[in-house]
C-alpha cells in the first residue's frame, strides 16, 4: 500500500488497500495512464505499454492531455502563449515520491510552463487525491483557458453504466444511472456556485449493486464552475475529464506565478456503491470536515424560518424558543429577516445591523435568553449579496458584478457583490467577523440565493480571473472565520442544496441539503446525497411543508433522523400533544445520533426501487445497530410484512432488539432477515388514500 515506481517498466502504481492507479512513460516521452482498478497481487504484473493499443490517428489516455498535437480527447489543459501558440507540449521532467504521495513534473520546454501532476494516497479510507498545479516560469503572461484536474480512462466493455447526481431548486441530488452511449455526456456548473442540478460527482460501474460489482468513481472539490465530461471514444474507451469549467475562463498566469487546480478523490472498488459512501463518509470525517466538530456530533437544530419568515420580532422569537427548550432543542436559530429594512426579500439585504423596531433591545437580549434556556443562539447570513434597495449598495454600488450598458438580472431582487475585489472580500470577513466578535454565536448558516449571471467586472483588465479568485476569497473567508471562531459550527447554504461539496467541507460543519422538507420526497434527496457525503453533514428538518396531516409525526421524524435532525416546525402552533410527542422522538435522536452520524450507513433498500425506504446504521464498536424502515403509499405496501435482512453484523453475536425483549443471532439477522409488520399497529392516519408509515429498531450486541 504505497506509491511505487518500477524502474525498467518506467510505470508509477498508486495502491490503497484495494485500488491501484497506474502511469508511466511511454516510448513517445508522454506520460500515459495504464492502469485504474482493482489492486493486482503481483507487482510484476501491473501492465506497461507492451501490447498497447496505439491508435494511429491521435493521442489517448495521456495522463494529462493538452489541447496539442493530435489529442483529440477532452484536454485538461489549454492556453494562450506570448506569441498566439496555442498548443502545449508537455514532456516529463522528474518525479518526487513518498510512501504516500507523487508529484510529476511535467514541463513545455519552449515556453517554460511548469505542469505539477500531485497525487495522495489514503490507505484506510482506500482513496487518492490528484491536484495538479501551473508555473509560469518565462518573462510573460500565459493565459490559461481550459485548466482541469483530471482524466480518467476505462478499457473497453459493453457494460459500463454512468451514475451521477441531479436535480433542480427543491429536487437536489436525485441519483440517475443510465448507460454510457457514443458521445459525450456533460456536467456543470456555469453560476459560480456548485449548483442544484448537478453534483460534481460521477461513478461508472459494471452493473454494480449497493454490496457487488466494480465502480470507480469521483469528486471534484470545487464550489464554483465545474465541468465533468464522460466521453465515449472510438474503440469503445471511456475517458472522464473533471475540474474547473472552461467556459468563460481565462486566467492571466505572470511571470513567476503559480496556480492550483481543485482536487478530485476517486477510488475504485469491487463492492458496488455502499462500499464507496461509506469510504467517502469515512474520509470526509476524517480529513475534510473542520477538525475540531469533524467527530462530536452536531445538535439538534431549532430554525424559524418555516414558522415566522421575514417576520422575526424578538416577542415570537422568544415564544419559539420557549417551545424549543422545551421539547430538548439545543441550537436556536433566527434565519433571514433580522437585519436592516428586511421585511420581504425585496429590501435590507447587505446592511447586517440588527432591525430595532424588531429587536428593540438588540440583538443581546435574545441571545441571553436564548442561552438562559440552555440553548446555543445561531444565525443567518447571505454576505455575498445586496438588495439594491438597501445602503450598502447606495454607498458601494461599484462592488456589483455586471456588465455596463447590459441589464442585470435581479434574481430574488439581489445583486452579487464581486466577492473577487478585495475590498470586498474585506467587507464580507469583517461583517461575519465583527457578528461573531460582537455576539454570543454558536451557528452560523451561510446562505447564497442566487446564481451568478452577467459576471463582469467593470475596469478590471482580466475580468475572468473573476470566477476563480471569487471562490478563493470566498475559502479564504471561510477558513479566517474557522481559526478564528473555532467553536462556531458553520453551515453551507445556497437556496437549499445549490453550494454541497468537498471544497466548501473543508470549512462548512454541515449543509442545509434541500429547502424541500418533505419527508417523502426527502428520501429520495438524501439517498443521493449520502452516495457522496457523509450523513451527519446533511441537515434534515421535521417541518410542517406539506401540512400537518399528509404525513404522521413519527413518519416525518423518521425521515429526519437519518441525517442530523433539527426542527422547522412553526412550534406556537402545535397541540400540547404534538408537542409531547416531538419532545419524546428529539429524546430518542439524542440517543441514537452518535451512531447515525459517526456510524456506517448501509442503504437496505431504495425509494427508487421499492415503495420503502430501509437504511441501517452501525455505531463504530459495532455494538449499537440502528435501523430505519419507511412505508411509502404503493399498492398494496400497507399490507406488507417487510423482510429486512441486515449487514455488517458479527454474525456469531446476539443482537437484542432494544424494547421488545427479542434477540436474534447476527446470522439470522443478515440471512433469514427481520420482519418488520406494517399490517399491524397501525400509526397512520388512512386519509386521502395516503399510507405513510415507518418503524425504527435499535439493535444492541450482547456482550
Ligand atoms: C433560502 C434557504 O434555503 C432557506 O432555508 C432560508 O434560509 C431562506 N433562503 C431565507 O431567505
Amino acid at each position: 500500500m504505497a506509491v511505487k515506481y518500477d524502474d525498467k517498466k518506467k510505470i508509477w502504481v498508486l495502491e490503497t488497500k484495494s485500488t491501484a492507479y497506474s502511469f508511466g512513460i511511454h516510448p513517445s516521452g508522454k506520460i500515459k495512464n495504464t492502469y485504474w482498478g482493482k489492486r493486482i497481487s503481483r507487482f510484476e504484473d501491473y501492465p506497461a505499454f507492451e501490447g498497447y493499443f496505439e491508435s494511429p490517428w491521435w493521442d489517448w489516455n495521456d495522463e494529462y492531455p493538452v489541447r496539442g498535437g493530435a489529442n483529440q480527447t477532452e484536454p485538461c489543459l489549454q492556453v494562450v502563449y506570448e506569441d498566439e501558440v496555442r498548443d502545449v507540449q508537455l514532456n516529463y521532467k522528474s518525479f518526487e515520491a513518498t510512501e504516500q504521495s507523487l508529484t510529476i513534473h511535467l514541463e513545455d520546454e519552449h515556453y517554460q510552463l511548469l505542469v505539477s501532476l500531485h497525487y495522495q494516497i489514503f490507505e484506510n479510507e482506500d482513496l487518492i487525491t490528484k491536484y495538479v498545479t501551473l508555473e509560469n516560469c518565462s518573462y510573460s503572461d500565459i493565459h490559461v483557458e481550459n485548466f482541469k484536474t483530471g482524466s480518467f480512462y476505462l478499457q473497453p466493455t459493453d457494460d459500463y453504466f454512468l451514475t451521477h447526481l441531479t436535480g433542480m431548486w427543491a429536487h437536489e441530488t436525485k441519483i440517475v444511472k443510465e448507460p454510457i452511449c457514443d458521445g459525450k455526456k456533460v456536467f456543470e456548473s456555469r453560476v459560480g456556485r456548485t449548483s442544484h442540478f448537478h453534483n460534481p460527482f460521477f461513478a461508472i460501474d459494471e452493473k454494480a449493486t449497493e454490496d457487488t460489482g466494480n465502480v470507480w468513481f469521483g469528486l471534484l472539490a470545487w464550489s464554483s464552475n465545474w465541468k465533468t465530461v464522460v466521453h465515449k471514444l472510438p474503440y469503445e474507451n471511456i475517458q472522464i475529464c473533471t475540474g474547473l469549467n472552461e467556459w468563460d475562463f481565462n486566467y492571466a498566469l505572470k511571470q513567476g506565478e503559480k496556480l492550483a487546480s481543485p482536487s478530485v478523490l476517486f477510488a475504485f472498488t469491487d463492492c458496488g456503491f455502499g462500499d464507496m459512501s461509506r469510504r467517502l463518509h469515512d474520509y470526509e470525517r476524517n480529513y475534510i470536515l473542520p477538525k475540531q466538530n469533524a467527530q462530536k456530533v452536531r445538535k439538534v437544530l431549532y430554525n424559524s424560518w418555516e414558522a415566522t419568515a421575514f417576520n422575526v420580532t424578538e416577542e415570537n422569537q422568544r415564544i419559539l424558543a420557549d417551545k424549543a427548550a422545551d421539547i430538548g432543542v439545543e441550537i436556536f436559530v433566527v434565519d433571514d429577516g433580522w437585519f436592516g429594512q428586511r421585511s420581504s426579500d425585496k429590501a435590507g439585504l447587505g446592511d447586517w445591523v440588527v432591525n430595532e423596531q424588531k429587536f428593540p433591545n438588540g440583538l443581546e437580549s435574545l441571545i441571553e435568553y436564548v442561552n438562559s434556556k440552555g440553548m446555543d443562539f445561531g444565525l443567518w447570513v447571505e454576505p455575498e449579496m445586496v438588495n439594491p434597495d438597501s445602503d450598502l449598495y447606495r454607498n458601494h454600488s461599484n462592488w456589483i458584478l455586471h456588465f455596463p450598458n447590459r441589464p442585470r438580472t435581479e434574481s430574488r431582487n439581489q445583486l452579487i457583490l464581486n466577492l473577487a475585489r478585495e475590498d470586498v472580500k474585506e467587507f464580507v470577513y469583517n461583517t461575519v467577523d465583527g457578528l461573531l466578535s460582537r455576539y454570543n454565536i454558536r451557528f452560523i448558516k451561510w446562505d447564497m440565493n442566487r446564481p451568478i449571471f452577467e459576471a463582469g467586472w467593470p475596469f478590471e483588465g482580466n475580468q475572468r480571473k473573476m470566477w476563480m479568485d471569487y471562490v478563493t476569497n470566498f475559502y479564504d473567508i471561510w477558513q479566517r472565520l474557522k481559526e478564528k471562531h473555532p467553536k462556531v459550527i458553520m453551515e453551507s447554504c445556497a437556496g437549499g442544496g445549490g453550494r454541497i461539496d468537498l471544497g466548501i467541507m473543508r470549512y462548512a460543519d454541515q449543509f442545509w441539503t434541500s429547502d424541500n422538507t418533505d419527508p417523502y420526497d426527502r428520501q429520495f434527496i438524501q439517498e443521493g446525497f449520502s452516495l457522496c457525503y457523509v450523513p451527519k453533514t446533511m441537515m434534515c428538518w421535521v417541518t410542517d411543508w406539506a401540512g400537518k396531516d399528509t404525513y404522521p409525526l413519527q413518519y416525518r421524524f423518521h425521515a429526519a433522523m437519518m441525517g442530523s435532525l433539527g426542527i422547522g416546525s412553526d412550534l406556537s402552533k402545535y397541540t400540547e400533544e404534538e408537542l409531547e410527542e416531538t419532545k419524546k422522538w428529539i429524546a430518542f435522536y439524542k440517543r441514537i445520533r452518535e451512531t447515525v452520524q459517526n456510524g456506517s450507513l448501509y442503504r437496505l433498500i431504495s425509494p427508487r426501487e421499492k415503495p420503502f425506504t430501509v437504511n441501517q446504521y452501525i455505531s463504530n464498536d459495532k455494538n449499537e445497530v440502528v435501523l430505519f424502515c419507511l412505508k411509502n403509499p404503493e399498492p398494496l405496501s400497507m399490507f406488507k410484512v417487510l423482510k429486512v435482512r441486515l449487514k455488517g453484523l458479527d454474525e456469531h453475536m446476539v443482537y437484542e432488539i432494544q424494547g421488545s425483549g427479542k434477540s436474534y443471532s447476527g446470522s439470522y439477522l443478515m440471512n433469514r432477515g427481520l420482519d418488520v409488520d406494517f399490517m399491524q399497529k397501525h400509526t397512520v392516519k388512512v386519509e386521502k388514500g395516503n399510507h405513510f408509515d415507518s418503524r425504527v429498531f435499535v439493535l444492541k450486541k450482547r456482550k
